[in-house]
């Protein structure tokens, strides 16, 4: 009875790891329940579990086993509880996460333990022991979406639930991406050598990541049987290239199964399934086939006519011999009883080949509590007491011993009970944001300071203050609960003085043992009034306050007739922010230019709207001089409206817009000289050849054209669509800031109001689908075209291109849209980044890019989130930069300070610009 109780009072429920000691970098080896620290055969450091102090530890005897992590194990209590174990990761990493469980019958019992365990807030699997000797297995594979992971063992059935090793291993970029990978964990299900030349498992250090390469040969139930007869194994020494896709180990690739005979076959259980997997076969051809035969065959799944179409030839695929290739299903779905074959086809010489499978199962994420963000701000206050380390989401699988929560698929918080927990300080302002809470225990504490406004938690039932030291006077907010029974303050310091008419007739109210706290029984009706009217004030000041602001951010916001510029009348173009100007744009004379660029001397550029200039001002201020080229613009009055229009756009990432002139039959735009020419030009013009610019560099552009761009959607009334954003109309001053280009222009550039809508302007490349079929214009018309400038940054290639992107295949979008979703990044970073740059933030901007070319607008981010997203991807680039440092040389790569570049505007000479009307429009086009 007594060490029971002593157990149970020593049950803290934190196992925090600490990954300091891993010696390969990105791997935890936790041995659970071990007492020493050892390296096993493999080379990998083992670290035991001992600083936690509960749950216990056991030493087991099986009579074949031989790894020493699996000799000790660490059980729970059978109990409703979770116990779970937190780990460091890195956020936004790929890893493969097992878990290992060997009985051994450590507790001597006549049932098998069965129990359930999850990743954070998601059920990962169950574990039923059915054997003492087998060791079971569970791996994940899962993108790190916070810096800790954690793994709770809960839903004890029968037995105890125990563990006897726990891996975290760490991927490389872009291996086992998937698109659906913030919403799905991939449970790894079978990953089968194919031709191994032992029962043995290939692993660390033949994997560099310690993925599991089940032989082909080893003997499982159910396990690969129904292998076609004149299936041979095959071999070479020679090196296979695995650089791409998910890399499997060279070992793997350089063994395989042939079916001489025509055909494979193999039927196996896959754990987990029947479901929707991700499965794939990696192929390299390591025989010496003759010049003249081919190995073609095709894979046959029962039941799924489809795939037989599909056919392999791996030397073709791969692009060579001895080289990975790597084909398969993103999302197939797959029975539990898995047979499939592979035909050679009829013009084939050679019979199929195989090298080695994965499948593995998806596995829906549970987003968890909507509370988890709120409570863990409330737990990390508490860094050094038991109830406040449990782990993982505090109500999935099963809540935290101190909380309810209610059965909704993402539940809230419904109940607390911190009674006597030795609690001091204030009341954490945290429980008042929990809008599900019902009831609250803080009891029996030492907490200080007054009670805070509870007004947010409308479900608000019972309370429990009492035997605090709560000073101050309880706020009239909680009488106003609207479900509030039980309200108890006694035994605090609490003072002032409470109408009773304020008090709900159902209440039960205990408030005794408070000295200098009242309530008021006669005149109560005045005081109300009193309280009343105060509040009253308050409340109207916060209501207009708040209007204000709401009426502000209405406005801001563009309404669904807003975003259609050229809906409107000009005159509404104003800009909305307290930098509105009152001046009217300058109008200079045609002599003035003339003499500023020399009789248009130096060509800079020229593009859609027009050729641009330089010229130099009387004081010295240099100027770019943009003659536009249509020459059936408006009246004079109406052109000089709009450009004073224009000139009341000022943002420090928009081109500064200096005045106009319209004389001798010319319409001229004068806007600042950018120093440092176009983005295009440094991405893949022949400056590039001698310095590249870095990825911080580009992300920091691609942060500046954004916040421009974002001035033009959300700080001008109406909302500003550019139309014709490209890297040509991004220009860099002389510290290489980005500012953005001719915004407002395509307004200017149309024969007549009439006919605007009906016309659709942009660039090839960079012109959304949509709009262009729908001819509807909106803010993520601008996100499409930006997205495709992200992708030039990655890449360095142009939007268009006839050669760069293989065959068949002229875009950009395409081109890296294939790559990106099939977890190729590499494939398409510009090579002059030379390797000098985070994969993460890569990834990053990689993966929005690829929202934002989405083909419906409505899928496609506003420009805020694509901007929070590169500032994320900055500090994420900082903060790899920051431990680079030492053996870079960057800082001289990145500041291009030419002096004989002239810089430019426009220099799309080579772009196609699109310009026709609807009967021409086809919804072909990309
Ligand atoms: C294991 O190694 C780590 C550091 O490498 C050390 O901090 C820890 O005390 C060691 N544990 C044991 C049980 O030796
Ligand atoms: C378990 O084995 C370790 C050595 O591996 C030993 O130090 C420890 O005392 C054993 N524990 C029990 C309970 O036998
Ligand atoms: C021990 O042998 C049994 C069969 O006798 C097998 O199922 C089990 O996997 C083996 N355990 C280990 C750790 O090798
Ligand atoms: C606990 O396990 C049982 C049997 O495996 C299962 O039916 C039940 O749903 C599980 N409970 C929870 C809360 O996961
Ligand atoms: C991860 O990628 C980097 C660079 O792409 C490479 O140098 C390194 O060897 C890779 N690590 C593994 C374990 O493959
Ligand atoms: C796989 O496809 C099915 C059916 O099309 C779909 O319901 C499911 O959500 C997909 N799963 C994933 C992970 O994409
Ligand atoms: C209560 O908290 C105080 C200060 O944090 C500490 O000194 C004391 O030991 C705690 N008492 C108990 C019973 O935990």
């Amino acid at each position: 009875m007594e060490s029971r109780l002593l157990l149970l009072l020593s049950l803290s429920l934190l196992l925090f790891i600490n990954a300091s000691r891993a010696q390969v970098p990105g791997f935890v080896s936790l041995d659970c329940g071990g007492k020493e620290n050892f390296t096993d055969d493999l080379g990998l450091e083992w670290t035991p579990d001992d600083k936690f102090m509960y749950g216990e530890t056991t030493n087991i005897t099986v009579a074949n086993a031989t790894r020493k992590q699996h000799m000790t194990l660490r059980h729970f209590p059978a109990d409703n509880r979770k116990y779970c174990y937190t780990l460091d990761v890195v956020t936004r990493t790929r890893y493969l996460i097992r878990a290992t469980f060997l009985y051994g019958n450590f507790d001597n019992n006549n049932v098998y333990p069965k129990f359930d365990i999850s990743l954070g807030a998601t059920h990962w699997s169950s574990i039923v022991i059915s054997d003492v000797n087998t060791v079971e297995v569970r791996e994940l594979i899962f993108l790190a979406s916070s810096s800790t992971v954690s793994v709770c063992l809960s839903n004890a059935t029968t037995g105890q639930p125990f563990i006897s090793s726990l891996e975290l291993r760490q991927f490389n970029g872009s291996v086992y991406y998937t698109a659906v990978e913030n919403q799905y964990f991939l449970s790894v299900s079978a990953r089968i050598n194919f031709g191994a030349d032992s029962d043995l498992p290939v692993r660390y250090p033949d994997d560099p990541f310690d993925r599991i390469w089940e032989s082909d040969s080893l003997k499982k139930a159910n396990y690969l049987v129904d292998v076609a007869a004149g299936t041979e194994k095959v071999s070479t020494l020679t090196r296979i290239n695995v650089n791409r896709d998910e890399m499997p180990p060279q070992k793997v690739m350089q063994t395989a199964v042939v079916g001489t005979k025509g055909d494979l076959t193999y039927r196996l259980n896959l754990d987990g399934f029947p479901g929707f997997g991700w499965a794939f076969s990696y192929f390299a051809e390591i025989e010496d086939l003759s010049s003249d035969e081919t190995r073609k065959f095709r894979l046959v799944l029962p039941g799924m006519p489809d795939i037989t179409r599909l056919s392999v030839n791996i030397q073709e695929n791969a692009q060579g011999k001895y080289r990975l290739y790597e084909p398969g299903f993103t999302n197939i779905s797959l029975p539990f009883v898995l047979s499939f074959q592979f035909v050679k086809t009829a013009d084939s010489a050679r019979g199929p080949l195989l090298n080695a499978m994965e499948i593995n199962k998806y596995l829906r994420i549970n987003d968890g509590s909507l509370d988890g963000t709120i409570i863990a701000g409330l737990v990390s206050n508490y860094p050094s007491t038991d109830w406040a380390q449990e782990g993982g989401d505090p109500c999935l699988p099963v809540p935290w011993s101190w909380v309810q929560c209610s059965s909704d698929p993402q539940p809230r918080i419904t109940s607390i009970v911190l009674s006597q927990k030795n609690l001091t300080g204030k009341i954490p302002l945290e429980l008042t944001k929990l809008t599900g809470l019902v009831e609250l225990w803080l009891d029996g504490n030492s907490l200080t300071g007054s009670i805070p406004d509870c007004s947010g938690c409308e479900n608000l039932k019972i309370i429990h203050l009492e035997n605090n030291q709560l000073t101050g006077e309880l706020p009239s907010s909680l009488f106003h609960l609207p479900n509030l029974r039980e309200l108890y303050v006694q035994n605090n310091m609490l003072s002032g003085t409470v109408p009773s008419g304020l008090l709900n007739t159902n209440l039960i109210f205990n408030y005794s043992g408070n000295i200098d706290f009242r309530v008021e029984r006669r005149g109560g009706s005045h005081i109300k009034i009193i309280i009343g009217s105060t509040v009253g004030a308050v409340v109207l000041l916060l209501a207009t306050i708040l209007s204000c602001i709401f009426m502000h951010k209405g406005k801001k916001k563009y309404s669904e007739e807003d975003q259609l510029v050229q809906s409107l009348p000009p005159q509404k173009l104003v800009s909305s922010s307290s930098e509105v100007a009152t001046e009217t744009a300058h109008c200079f004379s045609f002599a003035e230019i003339e003499d500023a660029t020399r009789k248009f001397e130096k060509k800079i550029g020229s593009g859609g709207f027009g050729v641009v200039y330089y010229g130099k001002m009387i004081d010295g201020k240099e100027i770019a001089v943009k003659v536009l080229t249509s020459n059936s613009y408006q009246g004079k009055r109406e052109f000089s409206n709009e450009v004073t229009l224009l000139s009341r756009i000022h943002h420090r990432n928009l081109v500064q817009f200096h005045g106009y002139c319209q004389e001798e039959g010319k319409s001229i735009l004068v806007y600042e000289f950018m120093h440092n020419g176009t983005l295009k030009e440094h991405l893949y013009g022949p400056l590039t050849r001698e310095r590249s610019i870095s990825w911080i560099k580009r992300l920091e552009i691609a942060e500046d054209a954004a916040k421009g761009i974002e001035y033009l959607h959300t700080g001008c009334v109406p909302t500003i669509i550019h139309r014709d954003l490209k890297s040509s109309n991004i220009l860099l001053d002389k510290h290489m800031r980005a500012k953005v280009a001719d915004f407002g222009l395509s307004k200017l550039a149309v024969d007549g109001a009439t006919h605007v809508s009906s016309i659709v302007r942009g660039t090839v490349g960079y012109l959304d689908p949509e709009y262009y079929i729908s001819q509807q214009l909106t803010d993520k018309s601008d996100v499409y075209s930006f997205g495709v400038i992200l992708l030039e940054l990655i890449s360095g290639q142009e939007a268009i291109s006839n050669e760069s992107f293989g065959v068949n295949c002229r875009n950009i979008v395409q081109w890296a849209r294939s790559h990106i979703e099939s977890g190729d990044i590499q494939g398409i970073i510009d090579p002059s980044l030379h390797n000098e740059f985070d994969i993460q933030s890569i990834w990053k901007i990689a993966e929005k890019a690829i929202m934002c070319v989405q083909s419906h607008g409505s899928m496609r981010p506003s420009i805020s989130e694509v901007l929070k997203e590169i500032q994320e991807a900055i500090s994420i680039e900082r903060g790899a930069e920051a431990r680079r440092e030492g053996h870079s040389d960057d800082m001289s790569k990145n500041s291009i300070h030419s002096s004989t570049n002239l810089g430019s505007m426009d220099l799309g000479v080579s772009e196609p610009y699109v310009s026709f009307d609807e009967s021409i429009a086809r919804p072909t086009a990309r």
